[in-house]
């Protein structure tokens, strides 16, 4: 028998090519399609989503187009919104999301979605535009509200917190939230992604691909971070306590959300921008309350554990100010990072092969098999 290595959580394996974003975590580097994130930001998520799906930045025409596209796209099949006005209220966002995505193809009434690379395009479309549009009619569905329909006048971020919130945000809010969804859209072979890949590979359709990386996006170790940052933020409610809450988790050897990341050895790039905006929304709503905590907790993190801060982190305080609820946080990851799983699902299919890894068998061998009868 040939020696076998295995390597736990895959950490460090190379499991195919790709040239969808880059990220060097010693540099603490990352960019898409060839473009520095800290770049990307200036621009819009509409242009963000264009670069990763078709790699290359559009020009001023297409970025327009692009944007008429994705908005003429958002609103949902009115079997849908039905669908969702009969679930409870108490539903988890993320478990609406997913079932809702797997509804969508449902809800076509067609026994097969094609995997051409029109199909596939159309259909990330489909799913890239009515992201924000589930998540904010479901807000509005649990609080007793009808959806308020997508504006096609407003951009991505601009639109998704309108229909959540009701009201069109202020030039800041929306600036946060298109900075946000940049910073967001993509990351490699992170887990929902291959999650996506390994999904795709079998070549089911895209929806599906999607429904198998929300439900990985789901867990307290990926995107769920997110809201378990602002929890513990709650739960110690002083920047005085701050210190010592550290101390005991760590000291029980408990995780804490928003630290350390799998690739990242310095801090996560993207944590930069997101705690500038923590800042700027936090003095805008008169509060720095939670930014000032959160400065707090990193540096008692990296003191006591040399840990870094990843998205999760200061992602959390600047939704938080933003007024979006905290079960909605992870909701708001997927609405960005669906751009980065449809790349990834395209390149997947235009180069396929079944993603089909082995396991080193460590379990019972040549045991007898005794009928029930005589079993003790
Ligand atoms: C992101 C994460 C899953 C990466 O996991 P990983 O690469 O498997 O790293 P490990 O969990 O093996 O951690 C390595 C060491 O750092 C510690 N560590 C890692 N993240 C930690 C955290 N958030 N809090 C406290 N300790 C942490 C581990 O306990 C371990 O310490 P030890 O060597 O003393 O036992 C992990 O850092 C984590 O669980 N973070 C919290 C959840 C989170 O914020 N996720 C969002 C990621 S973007």
């Amino acid at each position: 028998m040939t020696t076998q290595t295995v390597t736990k959580g895959l950490e460090g394996v190379i499991a195919a090519e790709s040239a969808v974003c880059l990220i060097d975590g010693e540099a603490g580097e990352l960019s898409y399609r060839g473009y520095d994130i800290h770049d990307l930001v200036q621009g819009s998520f509409e242009e963000t989503v264009f670069l990763l799906w078709n790699d290359r930045l559009p020009a001023k025409r297409e970025l327009e187009e692009f944007r008429a596209d994705l908005a003429r796209h958002r609103p949902l099949d009115d079997r849908l919104i039905t669908f969702m006005k009969g679930l409870p209220a108490e539903a988890a966002p993320m478990d609406v999301l997913r079932t809702v995505v797997s509804a969508i193809p449902v809800s076509k009434g067609v026994s097969q979605i094609e995997t051409d690379e029109a199909s596939v395009k159309e259909a990330a479309m489909d799913l890239t535009a009515q992201f924000p549009t589930i998540v904010a009619a479901w807000e509005r569905i649990r609080s007793g509200e009808e959806p308020i329909a997508p504006d096609p006048e407003l951009s991505h971020a601009a639109n998704y917190l309108y229909m959540m919130r009701g009201e069109r945000p202020g030039p800041v809010a929306e600036r946060a939230m298109d900075v946000a969804l940049i910073l967001h859209a993509e990351h490699g072979f992170n887990a929902s992604t291959f999650s996506a890949r390994v999904t795709s590979a079998t070549v089911t359709d895209v929806y599906t691909a999607v429904t198998s990386a929300i439900g990985t996006l789901k867990g307290p170790l990926h995107g769920g971070a997110n809201e378990g940052v602002i929890k513990n933020l709650l739960e110690i409610g002083d920047i005085d306590k701050v210190e010592e809450w550290v101390r005991q988790k760590l000291a029980a050897k408990e995780k804490i959300m928003g630290f350390g990341h799998r690739v990242y050895r310095t801090m996560d790039p993207r944590a930069v921008h997101l705690r500038k905006l923590s800042q700027e929304l936090g003095e805008e709503a008169g509060t720095t309350k939670w930014y000032e905590m959160s400065v707090k907790m990193m540096e008692a993190v990296k003191e006591q554990k040399g840990l870094n801060p990843n998205v999760d982190f200061f992602s959390a305080s600047t939704y938080y100010t933003m007024g979006i609820p905290t079960d909605l946080f992870t909701p708001t990851f997927a609405v960005s990072r669906i751009a980065g799983w449809s790349a990834h699902i395209m390149e997947q299919l235009a180069d396929n092969r079944l993603i089909r890894p082995r396991s080193r068998y460590i379990g019972h061998k040549d045991l007898e098999y005794v009928p029930v009868e005589k079993r003790q």
